[in-house]
């Protein structure tokens, strides 16, 4: 922790730090809500990125009609910061789980990815030991190959069976594109993307066919929000990233602003190597080096548990003790490893919000 660091500069924090700009953030927020503001999908964003309920509810009060979520346990926490309409994307699975879902179903408008008969048939039967009718999605393999029946007669079988289990209610389907949403070439992220969509839909036209109604069709990502948020079926956008940013969406195009920064420290300085206090345990490397954006002209090339490594591209000397600033590459798995934000503006630190489903897995 940096004590009580309000109003310090964020060069003075204590590093390593995990900076958000406030502007930046509230920029993103306010520009995505107006997006789908003016159009007949909702948005609905991914808490797996930024796991704070401070910023959830800045998305809800922008205009998002729920949140989405990846783990129950994020869902515990968001429902406990007064959330109430959540979807989480994902299966829940095992009975300990499941009794912590319809626990949660009592108290809040949860709703649950299925795709696996059995494992309806545990939902129903926990959902009505408990007096509660759990809501679910049918998940959709639309080309991902991850979770999800394949759209056509597997997934309107399911689709039976769950709408005869009396304790659940089919509320719709859900499919995540997440095959497309880094694919570099827009146009062909476009044509993939409608691809996927053109499945999902496909479920949602057999299904009111054979008299199932469904009233939402869920999917999407930052990559691919503008195309499937415009697909005529989509009811809701699960975008996450976009509110934060990293730099793996920066890479592909993606033009929301950069809130997300760490802050770190140079610790040793041998020629044209510069060592930061910054390594794996601050900054994750599977989509590629965070990138330094303070100084210009260096360049991060490795990352040990506690070191990263800074060559020297044109910019300034360095010396132990300077600051520098990076854009990290992956924002979800980066922020997972932070207790807190160090929230920014004018780059003097204004609040400190709890990352409060940091580390929630299970
Ligand atoms: C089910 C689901 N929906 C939506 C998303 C989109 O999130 P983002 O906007 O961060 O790419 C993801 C990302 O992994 C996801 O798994």
């Amino acid at each position: 922790m940096n004590g009580y660091p309000i109003g310090l500069h964020k060069w003075d924090l204590d590093t390593p730090a995990l900076c958000l700009d406030a502007p930046a953030l509230e920029q993103n927020i306010s520009r995505m809500a107006k997006y789908f503001a003016e159009r007949p999908a909702s948005l609905r964003p991914h808490s797996k990125t930024h796991k704070c309920p401070t910023i959830a509810w800045m998305q809800l009060r922008a205009g998002a009609i729920g949140i989405t979520c990846a783990k129950l346990a994020e869902a515990e926490v968001m429902a406990q910061a007064g959330i109430r309409d959540i979807l989480i994307a994902n299966q829940i699975v095992g009975i300990r789980k499941i009794s912590r879902l319809v626990n949660l179903a009592a108290y809040s408008e949860v709703m649950v990815a299925v795709d696996d008969p059995a494992n309806a048939e545990d939902l129903s039967a926990a959902a009505q030991a408990k007096g509660v009718r759990l809501r679910v999605l049918l998940e959709i393999d639309v080309g991902m190959g991850r979770c999800g029946v394949a759209p056509g007669e597997e997934a309107l079988a399911l689709a039976r069976r769950v709408s005869e289990l009396p304790g659940l209610c089919l509320e719709g389907i859900m499919g995540y594109e997440g095959h497309a949403v880094m694919i570099p070439d827009f146009e062909e992220r476009r044509r993939v993307t409608e691809e996927a969509m053109a499945k999902l839909v496909s479920v949602r036209d057999l299904l009111e066919e054979k008299g199932i109604e469904v009233k939402i069709v869920s999917g999407g990502g930052t990559g691919t929000y503008t195309i499937t948020g415009n697909y005529p079926g989509v009811t809701e956008v699960q975008a996450g990233s976009y509110a934060t940013m990293d730099g793996q969406y920066r890479r592909v195009g993606i033009d929301f602003a950069p809130a997300l920064t760490v802050v770190a420290r140079v610790i040793s300085v041998r020629g044209d190597r510069a060592i930061i206090d910054a390594g794996l345990k601050t900054l994750t490397p599977e989509f590629g080096m965070a990138e330094v954006v303070h100084p210009e002209g260096w360049e991060l090339t490795r990352l040990s548990e506690e070191h990263g490594f800074l060559r020297r591209k044109g910019g300034p000397e360095l010396h132990s003790g300077d600051p520098v600033e990076l854009i990290p590459s992956h924002g979800c798995t980066t922020i997972n490893l932070h207790d807190e934000y160090y929230v920014v503006r004018d780059d003097v630190v204004e609040a400190v919000w709890p990352i409060a489903a940091r580390g929630c897995i299970r």
